[in-house]
């Protein structure tokens, strides 16, 4: 059966990143969430986005620039304006925060780590930490652009599950995967064709491409039974699931 995995959440219908954008994807039936993470000044793992507040929230400025408190203040469904109208300021969540939500329920977890623009110092071994310290280590995926930071996490962790991102067409991706000891590859869904899919899954490696969005999209990798897909919309998907 091919996973949903809700992108940043229900990020379609919910603004992204945020609590009541991940109990929608707990409501809509999706087996995972995938959510992105950064440090704040005081060191705190937080889950946004971008490398600054200016796109999703009322506030400016870089995340690692503002400590936990400042970013708790800002609304950060204040860009995301149907839904701004009904709910009360949803704020920036920590990890900490998402993973007690996740003592509720048994939602897989993926992590992409956002440190390519800025390297935040110890980031891996922060989000490590925290995996151990909930016991997380079967429910969580790790995911970058930052191919580094999957081989620093596996370094740390060989016991967590790796996923390189990527949106060009890597040949034999799954001996790419194999060499930086990852467990899944997360391809963009347009450089995921059926053949390489099949093939890497064929080599034991979990395919989950991103972001699928279009109902013919969910309709081809679901046919053909990837691992899972990652999608704004986990509840179109569920339906497109089910019916198939
Ligand atoms: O995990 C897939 C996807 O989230 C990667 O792109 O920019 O939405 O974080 P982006
Ligand atoms: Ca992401």
């Amino acid at each position: 059966m091919t996973f949903i995995f809700a992108h940043r959440g229900s990020a379609g219908t919910h603004p992204e990143n945020t609590m009541e954008s991940f109990i929608a994807a707990e409501k809509s039936g999706a087996e995972g969430l995938e959510l992105d993470v950064h440090l704040s000044k005081d060191g705190e793992i937080v889950v946004i986005h971008d490398e600054t507040v200016d796109r999703t929230t009322n506030g400016k400025g870089f995340v690692h620039q503002l400590t936990v408190a400042e970013l708790k203040e800002l609304n950060a469904s204040y860009k995301f304006k149907t839904f701004q109208s009904f709910i009360r300021s949803p704020k920036i969540p920590t990890l900490k925060e998402v993973f007690e939500w996740m003592r509720g329920n048994n939602l897989l977890c993926n992590i992409e780590m956002k440190n390519g623009k800025i390297m935040y110092p110890l980031l891996e071994e922060k989000v490590i930490q925290l995996i151990r310290d909930y016991r997380y280590e079967e429910r969580i995926i790790i995911s970058s652009f930052n191919h580094y930071s999957l081989v620093r996490c596996y370094q740390l962790a060989p016991e967590l599950e790796t996923a390189p991102l990527y949106s060009d067409g890597l040949y034999m991706p799954w001996i790419y995967a194999k060499a930086i000891h990852s467990k899944g590859l997360h391809p963009n869904f347009k450089a995921a064709p059926n053949m390489i899919i099949q093939e890497a899954m064929a080599n034991g490696i979990a395919v989950r491409p991103y972001t699928v969005n279009k109902e013919s999209d969910m309709e081809r990798l679901i046919a053909i039974q990837c691992s899972a897909i990652i999608t704004d919309y986990p509840e179109k998907a569920f339906k497109i699931r089910k019916k198939l």
